[in-house]
């Protein structure tokens, strides 16, 4: 069998060419990093979670009418993804004040926000991806105007979806990244939620309890992040109710 291409290797997920002209196949990982890199560790078993989950929510999201570069999952860490030319820019919604925003403003963490807030940052690592306004996205050509209104327009469908499913299941969703990019269709372009979605990129506190349920665990130091993510997915009833950790084997797929 021939070798695959590898066309990018990030720090939770490597991408390699797909099988069809447009499809890249991407592969997670069980690397966790936080601050930037300055914390890394692996995870067993953190990128099979990660795959079910983000699969879970993107079909999810693709079934309601919400576009996502997600084909497929193909195996235990690895999921058919369309290709995409990525928007640089971090979309992050917040419903309640947490991480960065609360040490921006000095809001208690927790505290509602008076509606969902939408900030941008620009994906650079070596600038610490850097929050950014819509007067530099569109003075530096990052993304249109209409770009710019689209993104956010699918950011708070992606919220309410999220939200609705966390709360179904005892979790309140504080915050979450989402990366966009754009898919061109005969003379038409069309925005689609790409990357991930998976309590890597999300802040999700028990409701009940508040304890945390996502890397805000690694971060933090607050105990076992597979413990979490486990929880996360056996709730929301991707994974069987087993009481061990995920194990590497194929049992875990239905
Ligand atoms: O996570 P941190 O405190 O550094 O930054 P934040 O701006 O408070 O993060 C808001 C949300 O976006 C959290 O759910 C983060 O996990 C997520 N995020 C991410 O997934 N990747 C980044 N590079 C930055 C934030």
């Amino acid at each position: 069998m021939a070798r695959r291409r590898l066309i990018y290797e990030g720090k939770a997920k490597i991408l390699y060419e797909g099988p069809e002209p447009d499809t890249l196949i991407q592969y997670f990982k069980d690397d966790a990093t936080a601050f930037n890199a300055e914390k890394k560790a692996t995870i067993d078993g953190k990128g099979v979670l990660n795959n079910r989950l983000s699969e879970h929510f993107m079909t999810g999201l693709n079934s309601i009418g919400v576009p996502t570069h997600f084909i497929k999952r193909l195996n235990m860490r690895e999921q058919l993804i369309r290709s995409v030319e990525m928007i640089p820019l971090e979309v992050i919604v917040r419903n309640f004040a947490a991480g960065t925003l609360s040490k921006r403003l000095g809001l208690p963490e927790g505290q509602q926000m008076p509606r969902p807030i939408i900030e941008f940052c620009y994906k650079d690592d070596s600038l610490g991806d850097p929050l950014v306004t819509e007067e530099h996205i569109a003075a530096f050509g990052w993304a249109s105007q209409q770009d710019l209104d689209d993104m956010i327009a699918l950011s708070l469908r992606v919220n309410d979806f999220l939200s609705g499913m966390f709360l179904g299941v005892g979790i309140r969703l504080v915050d979450f990244k989402i990366e966009i990019g754009r898919v061109i269709e005969g003379d038409f372009q069309r925005l689609v939620i790409a990357d991930e979605i998976s309590p890597d990129s999300c802040r999700l506190w028990d409701i009940e309890t508040g304890r945390k349920l996502d890397k805000d665990v690694f971060r933090q130091d607050l105990g076992d992040l597979g413990d979490a993510y486990t929880e996360v997915a056996k709730r929301l009833g991707v994974m069987p109710r087993t009481n061990g950790k995920p194990a590497a084997g194929p049992k875990l797929v239905n």
